[in-house]
């Protein structure tokens, strides 16, 4: 039995007894036997969570690009490493091999180093889904640089929150991007950005779709000239595996976005363990996961995971509509694909399409089939399972967070047993518990509760950049001593748990995680609005949509709504980016409040889901005649 890689339900049950039995154990042998580092840890597990305070291998240092190139240099030098799959499919893929990721990632360390980055400086990586970005992101782990990517669909304003906060000294971007048919002047939105950030030095630019854009003299530099001069070794900074390796943010229920702080060896033994396991992975498979490394998805399972594996892993630069919606099932059947992960959203959205783009192509390859980011409804896991694994290839349904750093309840394909709708089982390590408002966990099954993990795993962020108080009061003070993860689960007769979707203001728009928040900080910008509240209805394609409820300064008979509409969701995409536009907007009077002044969301959810006859007791509301109105008024 190897408890590194589990290959059938027995043996998941037996390492999942060890790894609750003896953790450190557990943990310290998988990290001794299956990566490198440069001095041993003198414990394995230091923790307490009402700190909150986590250390894994405590005192080990190590280099995460030693392990997830160099290493394979024995023995995978000329193995395609990163395989690049551009926006238009006349253009030819790119097969990187370890080899030669090893040269790019040095020569690229080594001009951070000459533009003045060095250990645990930040650096702000706004770039489109080319080679790059990985290289970009590698090259600063390999100089211990702290990378912060921003996916690149973020506005200039959401852009320079993030920059200032984490005071970036450094922004890696491209003259701009491509997207279908569309480009994107991705420079031109960080010139905007970094007018308001001084703490950015300089700004290296890729060239991508040759456009003629502004540099900055002094700040801006061609990246490929720089790149071309510098030297093909840089020898790796020897970290603590405490050190932090990035930071990546993420919406919360109020306020700023949330800077999670990913720690060095903790996160490489997880992302690589969870790789290994979920996706079966086998030295000559070609892996796909379709997500942008602007999120964690990409971060865990398209870089650190797959790479740490010796693996080969897709990079795709373009969209699953163009140039027509085959173009997933084309590039599965042109590489040969044996692993495909995927957000339910696009799978609902293929679903909706004529089936021949689908059949077409030879799917045959495929091995497994997973899917991220929203619970996946019973028809698209069928549509998923029929359509694309002819019902061949296991679907691995993934529940995870960006604080997680990696999947944390999963089948494991070929060895746990699969029902749509349910992510299964725990993976070995994750202890999950279920607990009720009041703070009792729930034992026995089944059960529906707030879905917390009683034990610290290696890659659970250690903190919020700069707001250790947040980051207690967020995850940590809801439950005493337990992680609160902010999701709903229920846990049926035999213990598999169903996902049941956010308990707080988080809504998760096309497996987007968007707090209602900033959206409405947004909306209220607008010079013609009072006040706003926003909620997420079902949506067919995107999971949920978002409704607003808008409170204008002056009913004003007169103002043209429609125009109102376009201009508040027009403020939504220059403050956050079209992500977070509304499906609907409702002027109302008033809002349901309780007597402390509170938005009562609650009603607000169930007037846009089509529910309001079913409200239950209102009448503890401040303003309870609000309501009937709310509900005439529904768009
Ligand atoms: C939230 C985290 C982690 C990768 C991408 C999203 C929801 C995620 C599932 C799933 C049901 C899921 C949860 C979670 N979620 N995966 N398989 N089934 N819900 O990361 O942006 O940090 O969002 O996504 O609500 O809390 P994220």
């Amino acid at each position: 039995m190897s408890q590194y890689h589990i290959k059938n339900l027995e043996e998941y049950f037996q390492v999942y007894r060890k790894s609750v039995r003896e953790p450190e154990a557990f943990w310290g042998e998988i990290a001794e036997e299956h990566f490198q580092w440069k001095k041993p840890w003198e414990k394995v597990l230091d923790w307490d969570f009402t700190k909150p305070e986590v250390q894994w291998f405590q005192g080990a240092k190590l280099n995460i690009t030693e392990n997830c190139i160099d290493r394979h240099l024995h023995t995978r030098a000329d193995k395609t490493a990163i395989l690049f799959e551009p926006n238009n499919p006349d253009e030819a893929a790119q097969p990187i091999t370890y080899r030669q990721l090893h040269e790019r990632v040095c020569q690229f360390a080594n001009v951070l180093k000459e533009k003045g980055i060095s250990k645990g400086d930040r650096v702000c990586i706004y770039l489109p889904m080319i080679p790059e970005l990985a290289i970009s992101v590698l090259a600063c782990a390999r100089i211990g640089a702290i990378h912060s990517v921003v996916f690149a669909g973020f506005s200039a304003t959401a852009l320079a929150t993030r920059v200032n906060d984490a005071s970036c000294k450094m922004m890696i971007t491209s003259d701009g991007s491509y997207r279908g048919a569309k480009t994107i002047d991705l420079k031109g939105i960080v010139d905007e950005a970094l007018e308001s950030c001084s703490c950015v030095e300089n700004v290296l630019v890729a060239k991508r779709i040759n456009s003629d854009i502004y540099m900055k003299k002094g700040r801006d530099y061609w990246l490929q000239p720089l790149l071309d001069a510098a030297h093909k070794n840089c020898t790796p900074e020897v970290m603590d595996a405490e050190d932090p390796l990035f930071i990546l943010y993420t919406s919360g229920s109020t306020g700023q976005p949330k800077g999670m702080v990913h720690s060095t060896g903790g996160y490489m033994v997880y992302s690589a363990y969870t790789f290994k396991n979920i996706f079966q992975y086998q030295e000559n498979d070609v892996y796909w996961c379709t997500a942008d490394i602007g999120w964690i998805t990409g971060h865990s399972y398209i870089v650190y995971g797959p790479l740490a594996n010796g693996a080969t892993t897709v990079m795709f630069e373009g969209v699953p509509t163009y140039p027509d919606w085959g173009r997933f099932w084309q590039i599965v059947e042109k590489h040969k694909i044996n692993q495909f992960y995927t957000a339910p959203t696009a799978i609902r959205a293929l679903a909706k399409e004529n089936l021949s783009h689908v059949e077409k192509y030879d799917l045959s390859s495929l091995k497994v089939l997973g899917t991220v980011g929203e619970p996946i409804n019973e028809e698209a896991w069928h549509w998923y399972n029929d359509n694309i694994g002819k019902k061949n290839s296991p679907i691995v349904d993934t529940w995870w967070q960006t604080e997680t750093g990696g999947i944390m309840i999963s089948p494991i394909p070929f060895a746990t047993p699969t029902i749509p709708t349910f992510a299964t089982l725990p993976l070995p390590g994750i202890q999950p518990c279920l607990m009720n408002e009041q703070g009792t966990e729930l034992d026995g099954n089944p059960a529906h509760g707030r879905l917390c993990i009683k034990f610290p795993w290696p890659s659970m962020a250690r903190t919020i950049w700069g707001n250790h108080r947040r980051y207690k009061d967020t995850y940590f003070t809801a439950f005493e001593n337990k992680y609160f993860t902010g999701d709903g689960a229920l846990r049926d007769q035999t213990g598999y748990y169903r996902i049941t979707g956010r308990v707080d203001d988080v809504i998760i728009v096309s497996g987007h995680n968007l707090g209602t928040a900033p959206i409405e900080d947004a909306i209220n910008e607008h010079p013609a609005v009072a006040e706003s509240a926003v909620v997420g209805f079902p949506h067919d394609i995107k999971g949920n949509a978002l409704y607003g409820y808008v409170i204008l300064k002056e009913t004003g008979e007169g103002r043209d709504h429609d125009n109102l509409r376009s201009e508040i969701n027009q403020l939504i995409t220059e403050r956050i980016g079209p992500i977070a536009k509304l499906n609907k907007i409702q002027f109302t009077s008033g809002l349901p409040k309780t007597r402390s002044g509170k938005i009562m969301r609650r009603i607000l959810r169930k007037i846009a889901c089509d529910e309001g006859d079913n409200l239950g007791d209102i009448s503890t509301l401040l303003n309870p005649e609000i309501v009937e109105q709310i509900k005439k008024e529904v768009v």
